[in-house]
């Protein structure tokens, strides 16, 4: 038996020299240390021997037993220090490498202007509603007090897309659409994009933008349109933009006016910016003509209102320095890096 415990105790000694795995260790630890394993089936045998040999037996077992478990406790360390050795070596880091820049998608000026306009305006209690940009004629002109035959048709190149159906060349469609679904009071700008059949050149564009706004109750004056527009003015430009509102003619608003605003790069002495000028015309606006209230079934004896017309590309054009009105719809990406 004492030749038996040796064999099985050198057999399991090699073999655990030689593991790889710890599968394979578990395997090993079934086969010699399991309740059907070698040395258990060893010590079954004691039995047949007698009461002078079982302790002596026993105790050689039982040593057996414990080498082999410590041999089996020194390889599970081994394995795992390994296991975590290749790990860490798998995973380096050079710190010295260089970092990948991540790219995020960024507004288009128009847009971030766009915001900053929609903010100023919420802030004064303005709505934001939208509109189609084809229009029916009668949206367009004829309720904005521009009949077929009038001579003002021509400030406007307008594209038709038959009869009665174009582009719209003013937001000011908008006014009309908002009066005829809103009862007053009324404070709206609607946003968006016009067409006018203009030659291309560093200041025209057949596609520009601007936003309407519109404001009816009872009571309101040209006072409340200048305190508006010179509010805007401020915020967008600064407070100490001067603003300058000058007599002007649109057939939907009487009185009407054109605003400028002194140069925000010269302060007002001249420069390439305001073209020697000082001064930078921003929007049209007046005060809502009676006709086209009473074309919406609003009563003029008892309401008044005001509407303006901000030109959104000019005012990106100043505020970024951009030269010409064609970079912002050219896509070029290495100009729309910049902002
Ligand atoms: N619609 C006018 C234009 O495009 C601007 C404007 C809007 C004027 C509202 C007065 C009131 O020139």
């Amino acid at each position: 038996m004492k030749e038996q415990l040796r064999e099985i105790r050198n057999a399991a000694e090699s073999a655990l020299a030689a593991v790889n795995t710890m599968q394979e260790i578990d395997e090993l630890r079934v086969k010699y240390l399991g309740k059907k394993g070698e040395l258990t089936a060893l010590l079954k045998q004691m039995g047949s021997l007698s009461p002078e040999e079982r302790p002596v037996m026993g105790q050689l077992v039982n040593e057996a037993k414990a080498a082999l478990e410590t041999l089996i406790g020194e390889k599970t360390a081994e394995l795992k220090a390994r296991a975590t050795e290749e790990k860490l070596k798998a995973e380096t880091l050079d710190i010295t490498m260089p970092g990948k820049v991540s790219k995020s998608g960024k507004l288009h000026p128009l847009n971030t202007v766009l915001n900053d306009m929609i903010d100023i305006f919420q802030s004064m209690g303005f709505d934001v509603v939208d509109g189609p940009e084809v229009e029916t004629d009668h949206y367009n002109f004829e309720c904005l007090n521009v009949p077929a035959d009038h001579p003002a048709r021509d400030m406007q190149d307008t594209f038709y897309l038959g009869e009665n159906l174009l582009l719209r060349t003013q937001t000011s469609a908008a006014q009309i659409r908002t009066m005829e679904t809103r009862k007053p009071p009324i404070r709206v700008i609607c946003p968006g994009r016009v067409f006018r059949a203009d030659e291309v050149d560093a200041t025209h564009s057949p596609v520009f933008h601007q936003i309407e706004g519109l404001v009816v109750d009872k009571g309101i004056t040209m006072c409340d349109l200048k305190g508006v527009l010179e509010q805007f003015a401020h915020e967008i430009y600064g407070k100490d933009t001067k603003v300058k509102f000058r007599p002007s003619f649109f057939p939907f608003t009487e009185p009407s006016v054109e605003v400028d605003v002194s140069c925000s790069e010269c302060g007002g002495k001249g420069c390439r910016v305001c073209k020697g000028a000082g001064w930078i015309e921003i929007l049209g606006a007046g005060m809502v003509h009676p006709k086209v209230l009473k074309s919406c079934g609003i009563d003029p004896e008892e309401y008044s209102g005001f509407a303006f017309g901000i030109g959104l590309d000019r005012l990106t054009t100043t505020r970024y320095k951009i030269s010409d009105i064609r970079l912002l719809f050219e896509n070029d990406k290495r100009f729309l890096d910049q902002f």
